[in-house]
């Protein structure tokens, strides 16, 4: 662990597996709950949203910092992905955070994997085009962070609304004794969704990025007229970002919620989801619409 961040006070930040195990054993012998907040780092206010949350339902917090190379493909941002693992810390820190694991690529893989875990057709859609081993990737190593924290509730943010999907169908369907919490995004001010990658934006880029936002609140609220025709909400859509100069636009779909489906009627749970390239960022957003929640 580099010196710096062992210097830091609070919370404990631990790299290894053993010494990991060690502090829940004692956490859960005391009878507390554990949280875990799963990330990978380069923590923003999404993430210290979701820190928050576990902070007020278990009484004890962890937090994992670990970029997973098994979910980036060659040609992705694995090595120019930010960091900051001090100013991480501090921020764990800030926001009331028990314990950090921060393990080396090596401590989670001291071997090539041979075993994967593999959600099928909800992976498959969406990201899962264009991303076609990420979700591989990130239930793998999800499910290792499962089994060595376990936690009673995880956290996630709906900004990655395929991928908290996912995870709650491998608890399902794997039995993990786990609650996944799913937290709303959390958007700067003019509308851009937080992500670590938008500090990859110039200021030019960043006005182009917010076309995905725009489009995404524009189509909601045709959605919650409850008469629109879908498919031409999301022809309109897909028109008005395949337009804006300076983005290439990877999908703008109106889908089922839970199946991520398309969909061409209003129905009660819907998710606008969309990915476009920004220069050479690329950015995911999405916004779920239910009209039943509407109605109540
Ligand atoms: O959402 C993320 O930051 C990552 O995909 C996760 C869940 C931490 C797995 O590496």
């Amino acid at each position: 662990m580099p010196e710096e961040v062992s210097e830091l006070s609070s919370p404990v930040v631990v790299t290894t597996i053993a010494e990991l195990r060690e502090r829940i054993r004692e956490a859960k012998q005391a009878g507390q709950k554990i949280g875990c907040v799963p990330t990978m780092g380069a923590l923003h206010v999404g993430h210290t949203s979701l820190v928050d949350q576990a902070r007020q339902e278990c009484e004890f917090v962890v937090a994992t910092i670990f970029v997973n190379p098994t979910q980036f493909a060659p040609g992705e941002d694995y090595e120019k992905y930010p960091r900051p693992l001090k100013a991480d810390v501090q921020k764990c820190a800030d926001h009331g955070v028990d314990l950090v694991f921060a393990p080396s690529t090596e401590e989670m893989y001291p071997k090539p994997g041979i075993t994967f875990v593999e959600v099928e057709e909800l992976a498959t859609r969406l990201e899962g085009v264009h991303r076609p081993s990420h979700f591989r990737g990130v239930t793998t190593v999800v499910a290792k962070l499962f089994n060595i924290v376990q936690p009673d509730f995880a956290y996630f943010g709906l900004k990655d609304y395929q991928q908290q999907l996912i995870l709650r169908r491998m608890c399902d369907d794997l039995d993990f004794p786990v609650t996944i919490q799913s937290c709303p995004t959390v958007r700067d001010e003019d509308g851009l969704a937080l992500s670590s990658r938008n500090q990859y934006l110039s200021s030019e880029e960043r006005q182009t990025a917010l076309a995905i936002s725009r489009g995404i609140f524009a189509a909601t609220d045709r959605l919650r007229s409850g008469k629109e025709d879908v498919a031409q909400v999301q022809q309109e859509l897909h028109a008005s970002l395949e337009s804006e100069k300076g983005l290439a636009l990877d999908y703008a779909v109106i889908a089922d919620a839970h199946t991520l489906e398309s969909i061409t009627q209003v129905q009660a749970e819907m998710v606008i989801l969309v990915a476009a390239r920004v220069g050479s960022t690329r950015l995911i957003d999405n916004l779920p619409v239910s009209l039943s929640s509407l109605e109540s």
